[in-house]
């Protein structure tokens, strides 16, 4: 007989990853209780990398349904110290895509937002998969410290209003290990271990307000639409579950995002952009770029004029920059995100009004003053932004048009797969990526160019990496005899109420 005093005490069933896994390889649903285990493993490192891995493609495979990823991301989120901004006296806000090529809005919008009232405590991430990583960019600038203390970290905000740093193993270390892995499993591209993974970094900043880019398009983790929809409404909706006011865009990723990608080459991009350095044709021709046909952010496109005032000289371009078609498109998205990002701070009356004053903030040199203040408090040698002989890749190709006509499509994550074998992402978690490596695209997605102009100049490592991404940019690109349908830059705008309704419908 059983002793009759043990039978209803509540029995705790030590839980083990192993049946973690099984339970997930069959589909079931992980309770909060073993994602919490799970997570904690993970940030000690007392789980072992094979049986993380082998939950993260069940997961992949299966899914995981809506209370799993908020339990996920809720606890990541916990796995370790978080910051607390409220001490910096001014709203909390930032902005976070889910991964492209050439995406470098980050080193635009975050000292945009700065320079007019709002703090941006970023914490970023590494390359994944086959987009880069905004911390890879950033530590091409030689000295930059990407991993700051707390303490350090609230310093630089308090001083430049805006702070890009990584997670630590004080800091979101569960996102460390589990993205690091992800990147070697093949277990990027899932909307719930997204969610979670950007929300974790985010929440641990302690933000008031978060603008989400969402990507879409044959360059993004997820592809389709609808795909890209739903991962914008369940961030949206978890985010604001949290306490954090969120808007997602959608926005292409049918083509890289501006001229170069790479590390070094992005940031420079970034900079001209901040100094005012548009190429001619441009500065003179307002709205260049597609149309935008979404509701209510469209104002806010409108509102991008050309950037440099009539008659006002333009510095020479630096000779990346030198794209016959340049990066409005890159221009135009930064002032959108910013402007979401001053109106969630509360410095704008509307998305649109932020995008005046961030267009002011590009323009007046207010961004590229908090900019060089972040890289400078942060270690970055700011002379290296002046210095043309900085830019020293191990081997360069101007690849040339093998055809003339349009150009119609581009497989972008190929072309993002090229950009990381010049030597600019990593084969194994931990190696260090070439500064140098990447390419600057010269023309986009519906320009018309003829057989042998110029259509890529690839810097890689070293002559034996410049076969590789060469053959996957002919593979990449195709052309067509007629023009191509334009495509919008931002689609569809989420806040809470379209997110929570977009998922009550799949309910
Ligand atoms: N960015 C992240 O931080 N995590 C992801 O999973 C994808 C993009």
């Amino acid at each position: 007989m059983p002793d009759p005093s043990l039978i209803h005490m509540p029995i705790h069933m030590p839980i083990h990853m192993i049946d973690l896994i099984r339970k997930k390889r069959d589909r079931g649903t992980l309770s909060e209780a073993e994602i919490g285990f799970l997570v904690r493993g993970a940030a000690s490192e007392s789980i072992p990398p094979e049986q993380l891995s082998a939950w993260l493609m069940a997961a992949w495979l299966n899914g995981l349904q809506l209370d799993e990823i908020r339990a996920l991301t809720v606890a990541m989120r916990d796995s370790g110290a978080k910051f607390d901004p409220s001490r910096l006296g001014k709203v909390a806000v930032d902005k976070h895509s889910t991964g492209g090529v050439g995406d470098k809005t980050s080193f635009l919008v975050a000292p945009i937002a700065a320079a007019c009232g709002v703090a941006v405590p970023m914490i970023s991430g590494r390359a994944l998969g086959h987009t880069g990583g905004t911390l890879d960019k950033l530590e091409a600038i030689p000295g930059y410290r990407t991993a700051l203390s707390l303490d350090e970290f609230e310093a630089v905000l308090q001083k430049c209003g805006a702070s890009i740093v990584s997670q630590t193993p004080a800091l979101v270390p569960a996102d460390r290990v589990l993205y690091a892995l992800r990147d070697r499993t093949g277990t990027v591209e899932s909307p719930g271990l997204i969610c979670a993974s950007i929300l974790s970094k985010k929440l641990a900043a302690g933000l008031d307000a978060l603008v989400l880019d969402v990507k879409t398009g044959s360059g993004a983790f997820l592809r389709r639409r609808e795909d890209a929809e739903y991962l914008a409404a369940l961030m949206v909706a978890t985010a604001e579950a949290a306490g954090t006011r969120t808007v997602a865009l959608l926005t292409d990723m049918g083509q890289p995002l501006g001229s170069a990608a790479g590390n070094w080459i992005e940031l420079m991009e970034s900079v001209d952009l901040m100094r005012g350095q548009r190429p001619e044709s441009l500065s003179k021709k307002p709205g260049s770029v597609t149309g935008h046909d979404f509701s209510r952010a469209v104002n806010a496109a409108k509102s991008t004029r050309a950037l440099a005032p009539e008659g006002e000289a333009l510095r020479p371009l630096s000779p990346l920059q030198q794209a016959p078609t340049g990066n409005e498109d890159l221009r135009q998205l930064s002032l959108i995100l910013a402007g979401w990002m001053i109106y969630l701070g509360g410095q704008a009356d509307s998305p649109e009004a932020g995008s005046s004053r961030a267009e002011q903030a590009l323009t007046n040199g207010s961004a590229l003053e908090v900019f060089l203040a972040m890289v400078a408090a942060q270690g970055g040698d700011i002379a290296a932004f002046d210095d043309p002989e900085f830019h020293k890749p191990g081997a360069t190709q101007v690849v040339e048009a093998w055809e003339s006509g349009y150009i119609a499509a581009m497989d972008t994550t190929m072309l993002g797969w090229a950009v990381q074998r010049t030597g600019a992402g990593r084969e194994k978690v931990g190696l260090p990526v070439d500064p140098h490596a990447g390419i600057v695209f010269h023309a986009r997605r519906g320009a018309h160019i003829e057989k042998g102009q110029p259509l890529a100049t690839i810097y890689a490592t070293s002559q034996a990496l410049l076969s590789e991404p060469i053959a996957l940019l002919k593979q990449a690109i195709a052309f067509s005899d007629a023009a191509p349908e334009a495509v919008p830059l931002v689609s569809t705008v989420f806040t809470q109420n379209e997110a929570e309704a977009f998922l009550n419908r799949l309910l």
